[in-house]
């Protein structure tokens, strides 16, 4: 039985020696989309239920299964958030939003879904993610799939697949719907469980069915574009234009329909090798959603990308950022005397601005203890002041690599380290 201190399966502790890499990715993240005109929003991680159940649609795999759901104290229902477009429509809609207006967002934080924890899959896991809302334009369709593959490049991810398709208007859902009834029906014998019941409840759904015994016959059903009305098609026809116009290398994916309700016209996934089984790092497109308390829709595109999945392709190609070391510089103070001297070097290293991170010695230990915890730390430089040292005015800067050691003036030392730290 694992034992009641490691965290619950599907979440992790994320140690500071990772964390390079996460900062990495946020950076470039905020510069990327920023220069899109995006600001970062804040939302709760949770919410009042309906705002999900009404966002993404009460049939949805993550409404029926995966939402962490409890009653606060008043016995409101209550939702971690399992995805970030419907908080931020709601706050969206809740700053108000004109007629004909723009507001673009980005954010990233934790969301949390009750699925089985495999590679790459969690219960905890963190996205980065963007929502223009307002207009229903193809174009800002189009630019939001360039910004995403344009950050993906900068954050040195190569060979990523754009997947795309669309899903067409509200208004074609019925026949939409009632033409794959029609293909489906004489065949659902012989298809999964969730196929079974998806024929009823969900059957854009069972377009994009994994199962070993679906796939050959979802392989001959009628292709999304040709089922959607002619200004569904008319819009994708822009959307991919565009895409052209920007570069943008994608493939039509006439079976990807994606699993949350709220998406119109527009749907994407972009897809990874190095990933595995959940070979997913992002999915997005266009949406429709009524926020909790109004009665009109409001539009928008968008998509989020697995902060996980991004660092492990990243890994996958050797561009991961390498773990930090605990400590740069080491300073080691021989004598109870030398102590507090140590903690001041210590302190001057650090108020120089030279971005070292710097330990010192507290309890006055012996020379081997000490050299011992600069190693435990990584440290690449250890700085040493014992008492002679102190008489003299001097510092002996040892490098940990090549066991060189240089006696360095004490006024001398932060010009030093800019030099050979
Ligand atoms: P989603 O496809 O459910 O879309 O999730 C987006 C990405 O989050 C996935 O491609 C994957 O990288 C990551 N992800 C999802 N579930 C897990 C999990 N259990 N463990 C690890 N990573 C996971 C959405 O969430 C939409 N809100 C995207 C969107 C934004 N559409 C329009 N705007």
């Amino acid at each position: 039985m694992a034992s009641s201190s490691e965290p619950l399966p599907g979440t992790s502790d994320l140690w500071d020696a990772e964390i390079g890499d996460w900062l990495a990715l946020e950076a470039a993240a905020r510069r990327v989309f920023s220069a899109y005109g995006y600001g970062e929003l804040r939302t709760p991680v949770f919410e009042r239920t309906e705002v999900f159940v009404r966002s993404l649609g009460d049939e949805t795999e993550v409404v029926q299964k995966e939402m962490y759901t409890f009653a606060d104290r008043g016995g409101r229902s209550l939702t971690l958030r399992p995805e970030g477009t419907a908080g931020v429509i709601r706050a969206v809609a809740n700053s108000g939003l004109g007629q004909g207006d723009e507001k673009r967002v980005f954010y990233m934080g934790p969301m949390f879904r009750g699925e089985r924890p495999a590679a790459g899959r969690r219960r905890q896991f963190h996205q980065v993610g963007v929502e223009a809302v307002g207009p229903r334009d193809p174009v800002l369709d189009a630019e939001c799939i360039a910004m995403f593959v344009q950050f993906l490049d900068e954050i040195g991810v190569s060979g990523a697949r754009v997947q795309l398709n669309t899903r067409g208007l509200g208004e074609d859902r019925a026949r939409v719907a009632a033409a794959l009834r029609e293909f489906f029906a004489p065949r659902v014998g012989e298809m999964c469980e969730d196929c079974q019941r998806r024929l009823d409840t969900n059957v854009l759904r069972m377009l994009d069915c994994k199962a070993e015994g679906c796939r050959g016959i979802v392989a001959a059903a009628p292709d999304m574009i040709d089922l959607v009305g002619d200004e569904s098609r008319e819009f994708f026809g822009r959307v991919c234009r565009c895409l052209d116009q920007l570069g943008v290398d994608y493939e039509l994916a006439p079976r990807l329909v994606r699993g949350l309700d709220y998406y119109i016209h527009t749907v994407f996934e972009v897809t990874h090798s190095g990933l595995g089984a959940q070979d997913a790092l992002a999915g997005g497109g266009r949406y429709s959603i009524v926020p909790p308390g109004a009665t009109k829709p409001v539009d928008g595109v968008g998509f989020a990308a697995g902060m996980e999945r991004l660092l492990m392709a990243r890994q996958s190609l050797g561009v991961a950022v390498p773990p930090r070391a605990e400590a740069d510089v080491y300073v080691v103070s021989l004598g109870e005397a030398s102590v507090a001297p140590g903690l001041v070097l210590a302190r001057d290293l650090r108020q120089a601005g030279l971005g070292l991170r710097v330990r010192a010695e507290t309890a006055g230990r012996s020379m081997k203890a000490q050299m011992r915890t600069a190693n435990r730390l990584g440290a690449r430089l250890v700085l040493i002041q014992g008492e002679s040292e102190l008489a003299a005015g001097e510092v002996v800067c040892k490098n940990m690599a090549s066991s060189e050691q240089v006696t360095v003036a004490r006024a001398a030392v932060v010009a030093w380290l800019r030099e050979n730290a």
